[in-house]
């Protein structure tokens, strides 16, 4: 995110205030006015911005890496033969039917649950050897949100902030850039357990947000359940993480989502991986589909007449 003045325009006072205070700018007046303000936070954050450019973190290649991986419950085998890679800078979508095997995938490289074969690596750290090292740049979004209902959305922002270390000043410019993108900015007193789901998805991709880019995401039907802005709102920004270096894996069967937003694609059917490749590539290997949507249909039961 780049900061812009017009960030701190949009500020409250008392966020502004906060971030005076975790600038160690002395505050010589009671009755500064608005503008001295501003202006003293902008000239000391222009000069940690010019700190902060020459530490720039690169993802390993690739930053999310699953190697043959098999999941059973019981005698359902829910997902078989899975290799995924994504590297830094490109958004895969994971495209199936409902059952095709999804949500287990993304659950098995967020370390929720354990593969039966297989690995799976995030930033080159083994999820099930080194789990802390995994998740710390891992971002995800599950299919059916929940979190610490009895927190209120701005102290989740801010715990999420502290447990990943990303310094006050940051914090603070972050949570208010993007509680105001996701037009959470009503809700930061409420508690996430009486949040509607759309709102706790857009809480919880904030607080992917409030931390340090570039990301390894995980995102689980993301659009689903957003408003047409919401999901106008995520892609556009899904788009600019990618641009600037972040590995995404989104999971999804609305076709339109996919087709307009991944720059590849596994195609999932019944646990299995039925195709893989831009949509060039999957056009050239099943003759005469035109459309993502065409070659879906294809490598998942045919045609309809
Ligand atoms: N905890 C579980 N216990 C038993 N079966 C499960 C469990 N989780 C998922 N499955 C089964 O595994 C298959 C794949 O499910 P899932 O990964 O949720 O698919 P998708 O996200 O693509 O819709 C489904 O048949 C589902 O019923
Ligand atoms: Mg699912």
């Amino acid at each position: 995110m780049e900061v812009q003045r017009t960030i701190l325009e949009n500020m409250k006072n008392a966020e502004l205030l906060r971030l005076a205070q975790s600038m160690k700018i002395p505050l010589v007046s009671r009755t500064i006015t608005r503008t001295v303000l501003i202006d003293s936070i902008w000239a000391k954050l222009e000069e940690h911005l010019e700190e902060k450019e020459s530490e720039s973190v690169s993802l390993c290649s690739p930053a999310l890496k699953l190697k043959n991986i098999r999941k059973e419950f019981g005698k359902k085998v829910a997902v078989k033969n899975l290799d995924i890679e994504v590297n830094p800078g490109e958004i895969v979508g994971l495209v199936g039917p409902n059952g095709a095997g999804k949500t287990t995938t993304l659950r098995i490289l967020t370390g929720i649950i354990s593969a039966t074969e297989g690995q799976c690596a995030v930033n080159g750290h083994d999820i099930v050897d080194s789990p802390i090292d995994a998740k710390f740049r891992l971002g995800y979004i599950p299919e059916k949100p929940t979190c610490y209902p009895s927190l209120k959305v701005r102290e989740y922002l801010s715990f999420v902030a502290k447990i990943y270390k990303v310094n006050r000043q940051d914090a603070i410019i972050r949570m208010s850039y993007y509680m105001d993108l996701f037009n959470l900015r009503q809700f930061e007193n409420n508690y996430i357990g009486t949040l509607s789901k759309g709102n706790l998805q857009r809480t919880l991709i904030v607080g992917i947000l409030v931390r340090s880019p570039p990301f390894i995401l995980a995102l689980d039907e993301p659009i689903y359940g957003l408003d047409p802005r919401g999901a106008w709102t995520l892609k556009a920004l899904l788009r600019k993480m990618r641009n600037e270096g972040s590995a995404i894996l989104v999971s999804t069967h609305i076709l339109e989502v996919a087709s307009g937003l991944c720059d590849r694609f596994v195609i999932m059917n019944e646990g299995d991986v039925v195709g893989k490749g831009t949509l060039k590539e999957l056009m050239k290997e099943n003759p005469g589909a035109t459309t993502l949507e065409e070659v879906f249909l294809m490598l998942t039961g045919g045609l309809p007449e």
